[in-house]
């Protein structure tokens, strides 16, 4: 009871003829980058795979090359280790944290839990202050530690990420959005919807399709059955 389900989230990618919002990808992806990137990584996602939701070949380069964790690369000659910077064709690079706790991979966060985009739109918003007091009554080895945080959308209960969106404008949008603390909880969201998969607007396309092939040929057989035995008694 103290633990809750994740709040109400409407994202135009929902349902069977649900599209990505490019925008909203984009303002997502800002808040990943600008926010989320120093700690959590986004292993499964190439930069190029960011041409899908509307940047020209051109941006792609620019965020690739001026991504400040770079990727690891050995010198042809001296054969010692160093770092070069990241190209279209890399993965978002692996990320260093040396706080406590272990940010995860956010690239199937939203398949991977609960709730799915909900769940992180409620992580990102849930977080409160003071503890209720009727959950120190009843267990009092629930209390948050020290360095962690209070969210009840958080299967525990107690978190160690520090809450990360905590004021408007901590990202600069260029549409002319908003940038409220929902308002970019909600965007980063909808852009992890699309990191853990990027083709399923194809999916639910061919599904429609196969389905509408279906129907017609079932029409087509049901006509052919009448046909073959008219005039059967
Ligand atoms: C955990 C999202 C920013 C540190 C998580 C989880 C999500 C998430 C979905 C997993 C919760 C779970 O396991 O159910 C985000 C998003 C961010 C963001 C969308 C940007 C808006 C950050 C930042 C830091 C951080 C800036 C570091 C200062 C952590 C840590 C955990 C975590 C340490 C593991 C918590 C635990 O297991 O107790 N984050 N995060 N996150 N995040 Fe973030």
């Amino acid at each position: 009871e103290f633990h809750h389900h994740p709040k109400e989230l409407a994202l135009k990618s929902d349902g069977l003829l649900g599209k990505f919002d490019n925008q909203q990808l984009q303002r997502g992806f800002l808040v990943y980058e600008k926010v989320c990137a120093s700690c959590h990584s986004l292993s499964l996602v190439s930069f190029r795979d960011l041409r899908q939701i509307g940047y020209s070949e051109a941006e792609v380069k620019k965020i690739a090359k001026d991504w400040p964790m770079k990727q690891p690369a050995q010198d042809p000659k001296a054969g010692t280790w160093g770092e070069r910077d990241n190209l279209p064709s890399d993965r978002f690079p692996k990320v260093y944290y040396p706080g406590t706790g272990t940010p995860p991979d956010l690239s199937l966060m939203t398949k991977a839990r609960h709730g799915g985009p909900a769940y992180v739109y409620s992580l990102l918003t849930g977080y409160e202050e003071k503890q209720p007091a009727e959950l120190l009554a009843r267990f009092p080895g629930a209390k948050t530690p020290e360095g962690s945080h209070f969210n009840p959308y958080f299967a525990n209960l107690n978190i160690a990420m520090p809450p990360p969106l905590t004021s408007e404008n901590q990202v600069t949008y260029s549409d002319g959005t908003r940038a409220t603390v929902d308002q970019m909880a909600k965007d980063v969201s909808a852009f992890l919807v699309w990191t853990a998969e990027p083709t399923m607007q194809t999916r639910h396309q061919a599904g429609l399709a196969v389905v509408l092939f279906l129907l017609i040929a079932t029409g087509l057989a049901y006509g052919a059955y009448l046909t073959v035995w008219r005039g059967v008694k």
